[in-house]
C-alpha cells in the first residue's frame, strides 16, 4: 500500500484545529507526523526557538524504525543515521587509547543475535541522535500540513464538553491568547505541566541518582575504527564513580563528536563543570594526556524512576517522557515517546473522522501504561546491573581498588580466573540491556481495542521474552514480519500490506469469503490484503510459519499495527464472513 496522496485535513470553523500537541520533541513530532499523515488539522506548540539542541537520545529499535516506515520516513532516516553496522562492538577498555578488556556484541549486530534480528523485522536498528530525528520529523509534519508555534508557552487549558481551551504566551511579545481544539497532546516531556493539570497519578521517584554529561569535538578515529561502536565503556580510577561505576562515551558523529558521562554523588551537590575540571578527566579516559578537544556543551542530568499509570483525562492526553521518566539505559526513551505516539494518533483520527465512537480512546491509558512502567523499571534495572560489571574491577579493601581489579584481571591466579568467570556472567546480564530484542518488540495490549480470541489459553513464551522476539498473531500483539514478493519478484514485507492509516483484512488465497464481506462493506477505513496473490507472494513460506490461523482464516490489523481480531479458521459462506467480520468491528467500535 503505496503512502502517496496525503488526505486533505478536516475543517471545522469552531475550533481553531483538532488537535493541540504541546512539545515538539519525539513525542510531539511523531503525533503531528501521524496525525497530519492521517489527515487531521493539528497544532504544534513548543516553548523553544526550534528543536532539540543536545543529540540526547539515540538508539532506534526495530518497531521504531516500523512507525517510521509506516510513517514514510524510514529512507529518510537512515540517510542520517549511524548505520546498524557500527553500533555494536561495545569495548570495555582502561581508556579509549587504552587496554581493551572484553567486548559485547550489542543490538543485535554480533553474529549471535543478528540472524534474529533480521528475521523479526523488516527494518535495521540505526543511531539517530535526537537532534538528527526531530527536524526530520518535524519537517515532515509540516509538509503534510501541520502548522505550529515555536517561542510559544503553554500556560494552562480549560476542557468542555465539546472541547479543550488552550491558554498560551507568545514568549518573543509577551502576548497571551487562546487556541481551541477537541483534544490536546502533552507531549512536554519530563517535567509535564499537562501531566501535573490533569493530575495524573505518577509513581517512583525522581532524581535517584545524577550523571555529568560533556558534548565534544575531537577526532578519535585512530582509536575506534577498528572496532566500530557506539558506546564505549571506562573502566579506570578516573572513571569509576557512582552508580554505574564506569565511564561511558558515546560517538554522536563517528568518530569526532561525542559525549562522556559519569556518575556523581548527589550529596555534595552539582559537580564542578568547569572546563578545568573536566578535561582532564575526558584525556583521561581518551587516554591521550595532550589530546585537541573542544567542549560544545556540558549537561546535568538525574536519574528518574517515576511512570504514570494513567495517560489521559477527558479530552487530554499525555505521552512520552511526560509519562514515563527514566535513564538511557537500553536506548527505550525516544523509542517508547515515538509508540506512544503512533498508538494514540490513530485513535484520535478514528474518532476526529467519525469512524470511532470516542470510548475508543480508553484504549489508549489502558495499552501504553503497562509498557511505560516496563520500560521504567528495565532501564533502571539495566543501570542497576552494571554492578557485576562494576564488581570485577573493584578489589574491596585495595588502596586503589580499580587499579587494583584491572591487575587481578589479568593474573594468572585463582583470583584472576575467578574475576574472569565472573566477567563472562556480568556480560550475560548486559544482554538485557543491549541484545534485549524482546524488551524492544514483544509488546502485548489488552484493551477494549483488542478482542481476545475466545477460549484459547494464556501466551506460553518459548525462550526468555526479555531477550527474544516471539513473533505471534494473538489478539494484542503486532503483526508479524515476513518477507513475500510483489509481482516484480521485489521482497516487501507482511509489514508493508498494514497501517499507513487504516485497518487491514488480512487472509490468504483461501479466505475469498473474507476478502469478499470486506468488500461488501466498503468501509473508507478498511483496506484488505490477500497474501499469496501475485503482488504479495509467500514464496519463502514463512508467513505460512507465522500466521498461527489457517490460510483461510482471517487478522484484522489496526493501523498501528497491531491486530485487533482473528479468525482461525474459514468459514462457509460470504454471508457467514460478513456477520462475523460486522461483528468484531462492532465490538471494536468501529463504525461499519
Ligand atoms: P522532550 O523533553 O524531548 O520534549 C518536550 C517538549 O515539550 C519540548 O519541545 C519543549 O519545548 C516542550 N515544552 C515543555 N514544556 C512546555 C511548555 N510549558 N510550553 C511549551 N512547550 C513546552 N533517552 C534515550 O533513550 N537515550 C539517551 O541517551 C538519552 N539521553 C538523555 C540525556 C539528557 C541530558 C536528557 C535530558 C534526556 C536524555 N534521554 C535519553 C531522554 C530522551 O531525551 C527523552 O526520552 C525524549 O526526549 C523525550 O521526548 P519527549 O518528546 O517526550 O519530551
Amino acid at each position: 500500500m503505496p503512502l502517496t496522496d496525503f488526505p486533505s485535513p478536516s475543517s471545522s470553523p469552531d475550533f481553531d484545529t483538532d488537535v493541540i500537541i504541546v512539545g515538539s520533541g519525539p513525542t510531539g513530532g511523531t503525533a503531528a507526523l501521524a496525525l497530519a499523515t492521517y489527515g487531521v488539522r493539528v497544532h504544534i506548540v513548543s516553548r523553544w526557538n526550534w528543536l532539540a539542541n543536545t543529540p540526547r537520545a539515540h538508539i532506534t529499535n526495530q518497531r521504531t524504525v516500523e512507525v517510521f516506515r509506516d510513517l514514510g520516513i524510514e529512507e529518510e532516516t537512515h540517510r542520517h543515521a549511524t548505520p546498524w553496522e557500527w553500533m555494536g562492538e561495545n569495548p570495555v577498555v582502561t581508556s579509549l587509547a587504552g587496554e581493551e578488556l572484553l567486548r559485547m556484541p550489542a543490538w543485535g549486530a554480533g553474529e549471535e543475535r543478528r540472524g534474529d534480528y533480521l528475521r523479526g523485522s523488516p527494518c535495521p536498528l540505526m543511531d539517530l541522535p535526537q537532534t538528527l530525528v526531530e527536524p526530520i520529523l518535524f519537517k515532515n509534519a509540516a509538509e503534510r500540513g501541520a502548522t505550529s508555534s515555536m517561542n510559544t508557552e503553554y500556560l494552562s487549558h480549560a476542557e468542555d464538553s465539546q472541547g479543550v481551551t488552550v491558554h498560551l504566551q507568545d514568549r518573543l511579545s509577551g502576548r497571551r491568547y487562546t487556541l481551541r481544539a477537541k483534544y490536546l497532546i502533552g507531549a512536554d516531556g519530563a517535567n509535564s505541566q499537562i501531566a501535573k493539570d490533569i493530575g495524573l497519578p505518577i509513581t517512583g521517584e525522581m532524581g535517584r541518582a545524577g550523571t555529568l554529561y560533556t558534548l565534544f569535538n575531537a577526532d578519535l578515529s585512530s582509536y575506534v575504527q577498528h572496532r566500530p561502536s557506539i558506546m564505549n565503556w571506562i573502566v579506570s580510577p578516573q572513571a569509576s564513580y557512582g552508580e554505574l561505576g564506569v565511564g561511558m562515551m558515546r560517538a554522536i558523529k563517528p568518530w569526532t563528536q561525542w559525549i562522556v558521562g559519569w556518575g556523581f554523588d548527589m550529596a555534595k551537590g552539582e559537580p564542578d563543570r568547569s572546563d578545568d575540571a573536566v578535561l582532564p578527566r575526558i584525556r583521561a579516559l581518551i587516554g591521550i594526556p595532550d589530546i585537541d578537544i573542544e567542549i560544545v556543551h556540558k549537561s546535568i542530568w538525574y536519574v528518574n524512576e517515576a511512570y504514570a499509570t494513567e495517560y489521559a483525562k477527558g479530552r487530554v492526553f499525555c505521552a512520552g517522557d511526560a509519562v514515563h521518566r527514566h535513564p538511557p539505559s537500553s536506548g527505550l526513551g525516544l523509542n517508547t515517546c515515538v509508540q506512544d505516539a503512533h498508538n494514540l494518533a490513530w485513535k484520535l483520527a478514528f474518532v476526529l473522522k467519525g469512524h470511532a465512537d470516542p470510548s475508543l480512546l480508553g484504549s489508549y491509558s489502558a495499552e501504553r501504561a503497562p509498557v511505560g512502567k516496563q520500560i521504567v523499571l528495565r532501564a533502571n534495572q539495566s543501570r542497576r546491573d552494571y554492578a557485576a560489571l562494576k564488581k570485577v574491577f573493584h578489589v574491596e579493601g585495595a588502596d586503589n581498588p580499580v587499579a587494583a581489579g584491572i591487575a587481578r584481571f589479568r593474573e594468572a591466579s585463582a583470583a584472576g580466573a575467578q574475576a574472569r568467570l565472573d566477567a563472562l556472567e556480568a556480560l550475560d546480564i548486559k544482554n538485557r540491556e543491549f541484545n534485549a530484542q524482546g524488551v524492544e518488540t514483544n509488546q502485548r495490549y489488552t484493551s477494549s481495542a483488542v478482542l481476545p480470541d475466545p477460549g484459547v489459553p494464556d501466551e506460553v513464551w518459548k525462550r526468555d521474552p526479555e531477550l527474544y522476539l516471539q513473533p505471534s498473531t494473538r489478539p494484542g500483539a503486532k503483526m508479524p514480519h515476513a518477507w513475500l514478493i510483489d509481482a516484480h519478484g521485489k521482497r516487501i514485507s507482511t509489514l508493508d500490506l498494514v497501517g499507513k492509516g487504516k485497518f487491514t483484512l488480512v487472509t490468504g488465497l483461501a479466505g475469498h469469503a473474507w476478502a469478499g464481506a470486506a468488500e461488501r462493506l466498503a468501509l473508507p477505513f478498511l483496506h484488505v490484503a490477500v497474501i499469496g496473490q501475485k503482488a504479495q507472494q509467500d514464496v519463502y513460506c514463512t508467513w505460512a510459519r507465522l500466521r498461527e490461523i489457517d490460510e483461510a482464516g482471517v487478522l484484522l490489523v489496526r493501523p498501528d499495527g497491531f491486530i485487533a481480531w482473528r479468525h482461525e479458521t474459514g468459514v462457509d459462506s460470504p454471508d457467514a464472513a460478513l456477520r462475523l467480520l460486522a461483528g468484531a468491528l462492532a465490538a471494536l467500535r468501529l463504525h461499519a
